[in-house]
């Protein structure tokens, strides 16, 4: 059997954490897991439901209620398929509110270390090298400009056929970070033992291959 090896890769929004780490997991034929997407998938869950960020009692049976299944690059809230909502300029602005609760981040991570245990994965995410995978082997922090990565989410979502004006992008990338770098439960940190990667000028080849090298020794 190869030996088990476990990638974080956490960033702020936009960084290109996704895109890199699906392409290493298809590389590596591991497994790669969205941790954000499952935030997401909460978020429209409590949006549907018209639970509020602070109504802890519902967001618990919200947590309860919820069956969450990830497949391959789907994803289903209590069997709806919300792929495709999840990515909406609604969960935008509201993920981050929703990913700063305590009992939530328990759920997400419990749900995390159980998709990674026994094999190879490569997640990404906020806290993955601080909180769901401590002992990864490989830990990054994916890092550009503001402007760089509000640019690139412009271009993603007119790629998924939606036109969000760039300056709407721009500012909840920086609500986003605030509130991901400031929550009290799990905020976004760079790990010291994280290799720190400023993709502002860098092709996506070329932070795979930075990637690949330094797994490959
Ligand atoms: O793709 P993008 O960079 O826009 O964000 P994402 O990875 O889909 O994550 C959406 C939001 O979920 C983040 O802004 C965080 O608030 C939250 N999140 C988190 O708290 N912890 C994670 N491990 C992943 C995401």
């Amino acid at each position: 059997m190869s030996k088990i090896i476990n990638i974080a890769i956490d960033g702020p929004a936009g960084s290109g954490k996704s895109t890199i780490a699906k392409i290493i997991a298809k590389k590596l034929n591991i497994t790669y897991l969205d941790t954000g997407s499952m935030y997401r998938a909460f978020t429209y869950y409590a949006l549907e439901n018209n639970v509020e960020s602070d109504d802890k009692e519902n967001i618990i049976k919200l947590l309860e209620n919820i069956d969450l299944v990830l497949d391959k690059d789907e994803i289903f809230v209590n069997g709806k398929n919300v792929t495709k909502e999840i990515r909406f300029e609604n969960i935008d602005k509201n993920v981050s509110k929703y990913a700063a609760i305590k009992e939530v981040r328990e759920r997400m991570v419990n749900i995390q270390r159980d998709i990674s245990k026994g094999k190879s994965v490569i997640m990404d995410g906020r806290d993955i090298g601080s909180v769901v995978l401590p002992n990864a082997e490989f830990k990054f922090y994916m890092d550009a400009s503001a402007e760089e990565r509000a640019k690139r989410r412009y271009l993603q979502n007119i790629e998924r056929g939606k036109e969000v004006p760039y300056d709407d992008i721009l500012e909840d990338i920086r609500l986003r970070d605030e509130n991901d770098k400031n929550r009290e439960v799990d905020p976004l940190v760079v790990c010291e033992d994280a290799t720190v990667i400023d993709t502002s000028d860098m092709t996506i080849d070329e932070v795979v291959d930075f990637i690949i090298n330094k797994v490959n020794g």
